[in-house]
C-alpha cells in the first residue's frame, strides 16, 4: 500500500465541514466527469477502485488515478458515516450560489428547471436530481427548509449536483418561465406540450402544493390516474413530467 502521507487526510479534515460528501465510486466519477472540483479523495482498495475506473469510466480514469489516495481501511471507515460498499470517499467543493442563479437565468434555456416545492424526503431529492442531469434539465430548485446539498441527497443523487443547477429559492425568486404546476386535479398533461422554457413545480409529500406555489402557478397539470389512487409517488411524478417532455419534442442535452 502506499503511504498516504499526513496531507489527504489533513486536507479532509480541514475541508469536511464546508464541503460536498461524494459517497463512493459512482458519486466521485459523476462528479469528476462534470466538472466538480474535487481537493480530496481517498479509497480503501485502490486497485478496485482503478478496476472500476476501468470498466466504468475510462473517460475519466486519468484524473480519478491522480485524485485517489489509498488508506487504511479503518482510517476511511472514520471518514464517513455508512461506508460505501466502494469504499471510495471524495470531497467536492460546493458551486457558488451566484453560479447556480446565472445557470439557472441563462437564456434561451433548452431544457426544464424543476421545482420541488418544499420536500421532506431527502431521498426524494437526490432521485429527483439524478432525473434531473438524466433529462439535461436546467436546474433543480427546492423551496422550504430541506437542503438540496445534504449528504443525503447528495448520495442519492449519485453525485450528479454537478451535472445540473441544484439551489434553494424563495417562491419570490423561482427562474423565468411558466410555470407548469403539477396536481392530480389539473389539466390532463397527455393534451399538452411542455416548452423547454417551463418551469416545473411539484407539491410536496405530505401535502402537496403550497398556496403560494398555486398562486404562482401558470397552469395546473395532471398526470394521468385511475380513479381512487390519490397521488403518485413525488419522484415519480418528476420523472413521468420529464418523460413527457421529452417524449413531445424536447431534447436530452
Ligand atoms: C406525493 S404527492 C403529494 C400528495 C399530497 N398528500 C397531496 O395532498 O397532494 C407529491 C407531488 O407529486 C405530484 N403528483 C403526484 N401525483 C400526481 C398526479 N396524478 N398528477 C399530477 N401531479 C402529481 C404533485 O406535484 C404532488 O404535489
Amino acid at each position: 500500500m502506499t503511504d498516504p502521507g499526513p496531507e489527504p487526510l489533513t486536507r479532509w479534515h480541514r475541508l469536511a465541514g464546508t464541503s460536498v460528501l461524494l459517497d463512493g465510486f459512482h458519486a466521485l466519477k459523476h462528479a469528476v466527469r462534470f466538472g466538480a472540483e474535487v481537493p480530496v479523495a481517498v479509497t480503501a482498495d485502490r486497485r478496485a477502485a482503478l478496476a472500476l475506473a476501468d470498466e466504468l469510466a475510462p473517460d475519466v480514469r486519468e484524473t480519478l488515478d491522480a485524485l485517489l489516495t489509498e488508506v487504511p481501511e479503518a482510517v476511511y471507515r472514520s471518514l464517513v458515516a455508512r461506508p460505501h460498499p466502494t469504499a471510495v470517499a471524495a470531497l467536492a467543493v460546493r458551486p457558488a450560489r451566484e453560479a447556480s442563479l446565472r445557470a439557472l437565468a441563462r437564456t434561451p434555456r433548452t431544457a426544464p428547471v424543476v421545482v420541488l416545492d418544499n420536500p421532506r424526503n431527502l431521498g426524494n431529492a437526490g432521485a429527483v436530481i439524478r432525473l434531473a442531469a438524466g433529462f439535461g434539465a436546467a436546474g433543480v430548485v427546492t423551496t422550504g427548509t430541506l437542503d438540496p446539498w445534504h449528504p443525503t441527497v447528495v448520495r442519492g443523487g449519485a453525485g450528479l449536483h454537478f451535472a445540473t443547477a441544484v439551489e434553494r429559492l424563495d417562491i419570490g425568486e423561482l427562474p423565468y418561465g411558466p410555470v407548469f404546476a403539477l396536481d392530480p386535479e389539473g389539466e390532463d398533461i397527455r393534451g399538452l406540450k411542455l416548452p423547454d422554457e417551463a418551469v416545473l413545480a411539484f407539491g410536496s409529500e405530505r401535502s402537496g402544493l403550497s398556496p403560494a406555489l398555486r398562486a404562482r402557478a401558470d397552469h395546473l397539470v395532471a398526470l394521468p390516474m385511475r380513479p381512487q389512487v390519490s397521488s403518485y409517488n413525488l419522484a415519480t411524478s418528476v420523472a413521468m413530467t420529464l418523460y413527457h417532455w421529452s417524449a413531445t419534442g424536447g431534447t436530452p442535452a
